[in-house]
């Protein structure tokens, strides 16, 4: 086990893309386990990497610690703003889309989540977004205490059956 240092948070980089992946698979193996019908473990490619940090209505933020000689993400966070389609039965408003937050297991419950989101939730508000959405998966629990700690609340419930 390598000491731990200071941990910063900054804009993903391209050479950031092995450590992101790794965060990545342990998202979509988590994914798969919850919701099985929905879900594959699959590998994300590099192209898809670069076309997320080079999309400038997006935010890609990893989370590194500074003490640890590989710096490799610890935290990953993306994000995109969009604006409500024109519908005249809706609230004309900017949004922040939470795609993606994963922090390495090992490093959970130290703060790391909170800084991404907070990071991310400064920058949709620079760019003029009144407020942040996101989904998680029935399961979920670590996450939805953690949403819900934040001050997060329920927007819907999305219902299925078989058929
Ligand atoms: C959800 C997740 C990103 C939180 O990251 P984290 O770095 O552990 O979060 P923080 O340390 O900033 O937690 C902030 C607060 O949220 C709450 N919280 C976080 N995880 C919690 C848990 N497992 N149980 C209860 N409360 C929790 C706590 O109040 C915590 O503060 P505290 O540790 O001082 O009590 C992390 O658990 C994770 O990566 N989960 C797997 C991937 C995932 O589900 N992503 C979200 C779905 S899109």
């Amino acid at each position: 086990v390598s000491p731990r240092g200071q941990v910063a948070v900054r804009p993903a980089r391209p050479e950031d893309w092995l450590g992101v992946q790794a965060l990545l698979r342990e998202l979509d193996e988590l994914h798969a386990e919850l919701v099985p019908a929905y879900f594959r473990p699959a590998t994300r490619t590099e192209p898809d990497w670069r076309r997320l940090l080079g999309d400038s209505t997006a935010l890609a933020l990893v989370a590194v610690d500074e003490g640890e000689g590989s710096r490799a993400p610890v935290g990953f966070l993306s994000l995109r703003v969009y604006d409500t389609p024109a519908d005249p039965t809706m609230v004309p408003r900017r949004r922040g889309h939470l795609e993606t937050l994963i922090v390495d297991a090992r490093r959970r419950r130290s703060g790391i989540g909170g800084r991404l989101l907070a990071a991310a939730a400064d920058w949709a508000r620079a760019r003029g977004a009144a407020e942040m959405v996101l989904t998680t998966w029935v399961g979920n629990a670590e996450a939805d205490a953690f949403y819900e700690r934040l001050g997060y609340r329920v927007l819907s419930h999305v219902l299925h059956a078989k058929l």
